[in-house]
């Protein structure tokens, strides 16, 4: 139990936690690599350039740019400093200012719960493309069907899935500082430098650079307020915002490294490597599709797992290895952001229950495992179930739940929580303990006014869109 998160009985956070040893980061470091991690995932590498490509290129970057640094970063340091201040996980960190807000942090510690069973599901398809390029080749992999034929065979997807379960599960029980923070730190480094290496050879090839000038020169036009919405939605999810992580790693954090800094880093890693995916896909994406379609190229699974192989084949000999080299980045990223997942709900279960880290783990991976079993259902046995509308599966619905309704519900209370009933000042004073905060005043305002509107703005939007009431 070196670096097991030794919560015991003060899980409900009403007494002292002051006896208790607490896993924490080896330093400053290991927790924005860890905040890293958890951020830079599926949704860097197939949402961004998918929405880039969909809301004008450099536009949309720039707008993202401008909104993660100053509300993504509000409420990143809202997040970790929250954690940092009650040294306790998403539940008992909302008991414990305040009991009647108990329910918030119940509602956040959900959404793990709910995204750790299918993105391991998606984990388990990144696995598979990985394995196939290995043992068969670019060719196989771009072969029509292959992909459809693969996620309806159930036998398959269940195992990778399970493989790709394992791996995560292996890695959190090993501990924070020997699991986690080892795992981070030879994944994260190489991640980027296999992001910059496919975006440098994707760029080489003829016809790249006509997509890349679609991605990177701002097209003013195709501003507008549904681009700013979706830009927000996404900064969310990459940003891990709203789900109980950030709270749990601040947690972790000790009392003299700068929060402000360390947020900051987190953001600027998790820029780069949407704008470096952006950088590898759209330039990708408009040699098989043309000029014309290429800025319409349609969202997730297809573009990742039909349209990317397609190209990888079409560039000859480097195919494979190129098919390989990216399938291990998207599998790093991947399993980083699940290792995070399974992390927050094993320390939930841990502070909840009282059990020992190990047991939680136990119970944390035993219901990863059968949710994730149900959820892959919805593409063999229960197709039949479409939850939001013709074509859907369940791992739709539970995208939807979570990230579009779930977390800016947690976002919106959150803020009112912070802004309006502890008052600003308690989290101001705990990122004041470790270094300067001369924004504290526009920081406020964000908290207050700026973001509880931008929030409920998001969730109408959801859910009319997705109703089709838009
Ligand atoms: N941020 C991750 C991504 O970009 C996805 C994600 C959302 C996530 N919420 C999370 C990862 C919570 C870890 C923990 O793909």
């Amino acid at each position: 139990m070196k670096a097991g998160v030794q919560m015991g009985h003060n899980g409900n956070g009403k007494s002292g936690t002051h006896h208790i040893t607490r896993s924490a980061w080896s330093g400053k470091m290991g927790f924005i690599l860890a905040g890293a991690a958890s951020a830079v995932g599926l949704g860097n590498l197939w949402r961004f350039p998918t929405l880039a490509a969909k809301y004008g290129g450099g536009m949309f970057i720039f707008t993202y740019f401008v909104l993660a640094f100053t509300f993504g970063i509000s409420l990143l340091l809202l997040e970790t400093a929250l954690g940092r201040h009650t040294k306790l996980s998403v539940i008992g960190a909302y008991s414990k200012l305040n009991s009647r807000w108990k329910f918030v942090g119940v509602l956040a510690a959900a959404v793990p719960f709910i995204i750790t069973p299918y993105y391991c599901i998606i984990g388990g398809w990144v696995t598979k493309y990985l394995c196939s390029y290995v043992a068969e080749g670019a060719d196989a992999v771009a072969a029509e069907g292959f992909f459809t034929s693969f996620i309806t065979d159930p036998a398959f997807t269940y195992v990778f899935m399970i493989v790709f379960m394992l791996l995560c599960i292996g890695v959190v029980a090993l501990g924070v500082k020997n699991g986690i923070e080892k795992a981070n730190m030879i994944m994260m480094p190489l991640l980027l430098v296999m992001a910059i290496g496919v975006a440098i050879f994707v760029l080489m090839q003829p016809g790249a650079v006509e997509g890349a000038a679609y991605y990177l020169i701002p097209d003013f036009s195709k501003f507008s307020p549904e681009l700013v919405i979706n830009a927000l939605g996404q900064m969310f999810y990459s940003l891990s915002l709203a789900m109980g992580i950030m709270v749990t790693y601040g947690s972790y954090l000790d009392k003299k490294e700068s929060l402000t800094q360390s947020v900051a880093s987190i953001a600027g890693f998790d820029l780069l490597v949407s704008f470096l995916s952006g950088l590898m896909i759209v330039p990708a994406a408009f040699m098989a599709l043309g000029l014309a379609e290429g800025g319409t190229m349609s969202a997730g699974p297809s573009l990742m797992f039909v349209t990317l192989p397609m190209v990888f084949e079409g560039m000859g000999g480097a195919a494979t290895v190129i098919g390989i080299v990216f399938f291990v980045l998207v599998l790093f990223a991947a399993a980083t952001s699940a290792i995070s997942l399974i992390e927050a709900c094993t320390s939930i279960i841990q502070d909840g229950t009282g059990w020992s880290r190990g047991k939680s783990l136990g119970l944390c991976a035993a219901f990863v495992i059968v949710a994730g079993c149900f959820i892959n259902a919805g593409y063999n046995v229960l197709i039949w179930i479409e939850p939001l509308g013709p074509g859907t599966q369940l791992l739709d619905f539970f995208d939807f739940l979570s990230n579009s309704v779930m977390m800016p519900i947690v976002a919106l209370l959150t803020c009112i929580f912070v802004g309006w009933i502890i008052k600003p000042k308690a989290i101001i004073d705990e990122v004041r303990a470790s270094s300067k905060f001369s924004l504290a005043g526009p920081w406020t305002a964000m908290v207050k006014y700026i973001a509880p509107v931008l929030v409920v703005v998001i969730l109408g939007w959801n859910i009319a869109t997705q109703f089709g009431l838009l």
